[in-house]
């Protein structure tokens, strides 16, 4: 707690605040502050003695609002916060929910999210999970610190299996079928293709032509396409729904169609363009890179060409200070090659570009392959989490008249969870009963520590706030706890800063442990007054901590399980 704001008041005489944050140490004991610095790391290059550095560098931070006291002990530098401050924030952050690790750093400031970006016509399977819930998640954590945000889905709602799927549509089903029915049926049209082109390549000719006829307007070709996208948009919407994901754009690639033209201008213009057996391409060897297709020899456009028209709209529509997009590392060359030609154009906004890639997420039983049918549906497994977890609750809560309400929430909240528990980077092996273990690092975990504050807080009733005297907290356990609710706010930052969701899981988690630590060795509600208020009040403000992160990763909060 504090570390972040201690580094930057002791960034001074050469120290630089990584240093220091990476140096502050919590004392063995706590008689030696809450907090310590180590002086001997620094007394090479300050050529000082460790305790004259401790001397020297104590008066920066003794003036700060939540220090209370500071000593210098040997070579150490020991800070003792200031309780009396921290009892009125932890007070503040139990009266008040609404605002618990919220900040205006954002004010003024304009961040557009481009994520989950489905595939109409494909199914929405688990590989697309990541990239819903880290963009969604850091969607809430950027508005939660006042940034102006926009979520886009720029929907891959271009391309030539929309020829392939009118081909299998005209073979073996009717327009009006595939209007009936659900995606999955649009999927086993598109299985089936896969498998009979391999015998029949004329298929592929022919879905090339009903592509280019989609291409040219043709109506009864728009007509195909328009159903093809309701139904895959009613389907993934449902999905959306269940997993608190919004959008304020879904302009996807098809979108760009009449953009292209300008940019291809601008490439033209400052010579960029390069022609590569009939195709249209921008060298970039000069940056290690194969060249960027733009434009095929027949003069169809590409998933590359479309991403450059989508970020001259987006600055010009929304004219963000970011632009980040979530997508899977299998991608970093497209998006190193999209940054570069950007910048080669000159573009405002290409400095502010960025790739927030993250690891697959694969069934312990193997991966996935759309082609083949062997794929792994997000709805199958969310069904499956919350069916799951509604035999766990079965157990542990027959009596509850609630039962279907907290399945859902935990079943899908638990799965939610798994996509945002490590960094980004990681591949993840996906786990139904890893995923939904209740005393592990889990949301169920992190849910049914909730639900434990809720019913403390329903027996000893609400504290009187103005009133916390935080010496009658006087455990170690207890301590720990307030120091975690204190710090939720700089992991909020935190996570915003590293465009890295588990910051803020990782803080609920570590606080639900905390909790139940401090839980399981103290009573809440005990007859002595102040002890049972300063008690009741760190409840309270557990409780708003948690939810608040929970509901930043977009995961409900049942008040009881
Ligand atoms: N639709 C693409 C896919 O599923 C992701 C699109 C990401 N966004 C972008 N602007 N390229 O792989």
């Amino acid at each position: 707690m504090y570390k972040q704001r201690l580094s930057s008041a002791l960034a001074v005489e050469g120290l630089s605040e990584q240093e220091v944050l990476n140096a502050l140490e919590k004392p063995k004991e706590s008689k030696m502050g809450d907090v310590c610095l180590p002086c001997f790391k620094f007394a090479r290059a300050m050529r000082l003695a460790p305790p004259a550095i401790a001397a020297k560098l104590l008066p920066y931070v003794e003036g700060l609002d939540f220090v209370e006291r500071t000593e210098v002990v040997g070579g150490y530098l020991n800070i003792f916060y200031d309780r009396a401050a921290m009892a009125r924030k932890v007070e503040s952050i139990a009266a008040d929910k609404a605002t618990v690790g919220a900040s205006d750093e954002g004010k003024g400031k304009t961040v557009c999210i481009d994520y989950s970006s489905v595939n109409i016509a494909k199914p929405f399977h688990i590989g697309h999970l990541s990239t819903t819930v880290i963009g969604g998640a850091l969607y809430r954590i950027f508005e939660h610190l006042g940034y102006n945000v926009v979520g886009i889905n720029h929907l891959g709602d271009w391309g030539t299996q929309f020829g392939k799927l009118i081909v299998a549509t005209r073979r073996w089903s009717s327009l009006e079928e595939v209007a009936q029915n659900d995606e999955y049926f649009l999927n086993s049209l598109y299985v089936r293709y896969h498998r009979e082109a391999e015998c029949c390549p004329e298929m592929d000719d022919e879905a090339r032509a009903w592509f280019k006829r989609i291409e040219d307007g043709d109506s009864e070709a728009t007509a195909y396409f328009d159903v093809f996208k309701a139904v895959t948009m009613n389907a993934v919407g449902k999905i959306y729904g269940r997993l608190k994901i919004r959008f304020d754009s879904y302009a996807g690639e098809s979108f760009y169609n009449d953009k292209m033209d300008a940019c291809l201008d601008i490439l033209k213009e400052k010579n960029l363009l390069m022609e590569s057996e009939g195709a249209q391409v921008v060298n970039l060897d000069a940056y290690n890179m194969p060249p960027c297709l733009l434009v095929k020899a027949d003069g169809a456009t590409l998933y590359a060409t479309r991403d450059i028209a989508a970020a001259y709209y987006r600055k010009k529509t929304y004219d963000f200070d970011k632009c980040l997009y979530v997508v899977a590392y299998q991608q970093n060359l497209h998006f190193k090659q999209l940054f570069q030609v950007l910048k080669l154009m000159d573009f405002a906004g290409a400095e502010d570009m960025e790739h927030i890639a993250f690891g697959m997420v694969s069934m312990e039983d193997g991966a996935m392959s759309t082609r083949s049918g062997r794929v792994v549906w997000l709805q199958e497994v969310l069904d499956k989490a919350v069916e799951k977890a509604r035999a766990i609750i079965e157990v542990k809560n027959p009596e509850s008249t609630q039962k279907d309400e907290i399945a859902e929430s935990v079943g899908v909240g638990a799965v939610v969870f798994s996509a945002l528990w490590n960094n980004r980077i990681k591949d993840i092996v996906f786990s139904f009963d890893k995923v939904l273990n209740f005393d592990g690092e889990t949301s169920p975990y992190v849910q049914y520590t909730y639900a434990r504050c809720a019913s403390a807080l329903r027996k000893g009733g609400e504290a009187d706030v103005g009133n916390m005297d935080l010496s009658a907290i006087t455990d170690d356990e207890g301590y720990e706890v307030i120091k975690s609710v204190l710090s939720f706010g700089d992991s909020v930052k935190a996570a915003a800063k590293l465009r890295e969701p588990c910051c803020v899981t990782r803080h609920i988690v570590d606080l639900a442990e905390k909790f139940n630590r401090f839980y399981i060795g103290h009573r809440i509600v005990v007859d002595d007054m102040p002890v049972r208020n300063a008690r009741l009040l760190l409840t309270r403000a557990v409780a708003n901590v948690i939810e608040t992160g929970l509901s930043l990763l977009g995961i409900d909060c049942p008040p009881e399980m």
